[in-house]
């Protein structure tokens, strides 16, 4: 990823669709791949005593994520993107990997039940219109007691996106409008150098009822 995350050719206007992100992998104009897995998100799998959660990685790129998951041995892992030829390389870089299941196709598309989403450059990549349907959605795919998990930039772009930035206050609000609750938001201290100060790291679940304060703490473990 370049110093400023400038992250693919410009966005301005353009319709974010399959065709759109696939010509990012062809022109090889990916300046958010770290080519590595996020250190915050390695430290948060480390928590996770259970290895048979239903893991989804959505927006997943070059699934370094996975990569890292499958090594550590966890066992149930879906990844989806929507460009074909990064996913035509993911899958035959998993495929001897029973544990990894690669889709192709839309986020808001898929269907299906994850005890654990993993959030990671992808909330960013969509327009901010289409933010309060990715809370919904991450609402219908999560279990019960699932959680979405991640990144998100506390920082605007000068640019026009993608990236699309913003703050914690706006997502806090965004995602509690659409029946999720960030129960744990805070500055992440070990970032990439490029993002370093510019991240939260958050987790959210289902706001049930009475529950909506609810920390739940321990959930996936
Ligand atoms: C900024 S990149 C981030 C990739 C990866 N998460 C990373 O951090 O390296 C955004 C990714 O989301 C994918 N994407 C965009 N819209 C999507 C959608 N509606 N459904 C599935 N994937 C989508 C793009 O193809 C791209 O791989």
């Amino acid at each position: 990823m370049s110093e400023e995350f400038i992250c693919c050719s410009n966005g301005n206007e353009q319709i974010l669709d399959a065709q759109y992100w696939n010509s990012q992998y062809i022109s090889n104009t990916t300046g958010w791949d770290l080519g590595k897995p996020s250190p915050p998100l390695v430290d948060f799998f480390k928590t996770i005593e259970n290895k048979d959660v239903r893991i989804l990685i959505p927006g997943c790129g070059n699934a370094y994520e996975a990569k890292y998951l499958v090594n550590a041995g966890f066992s149930n892992i879906t990844l989806i993107d929507i460009s074909t030829d990064l996913v035509k390389k993911l899958q035959e870089k998993f495929a001897e990997n029973t544990s990894v299941k690669v889709v192709l196709g839309d986020f808001f598309e898929l269907e299906g039940t994850f005890d654990l989403i993993v959030e990671q450059t992808f909330f960013c990549a969509l327009q901010p219109f289409m933010r309060s349907k990715y809370v919904q959605k991450m609402r219908n795919l999560l279990s019960e007691n699932g959680q979405l998990v991640g990144l998100l930039f506390n920082r605007n772009f000068e640019k026009q996106g993608p990236p699309f930035g913003g703050n914690t206050t706006e997502y806090m609000q965004v995602f509690k409008q659409n029946g999720l609750n960030m129960f744990e938001v805070e500055s992440c201290k070990n970032s990439v150098a490029p993002r370093a100060n510019s991240e939260i790291f958050f987790k959210a679940m289902k706001i049930n009822g009475q529950f909506e304060d609810q920390n739940p703490c321990c959930s996936l473990k």
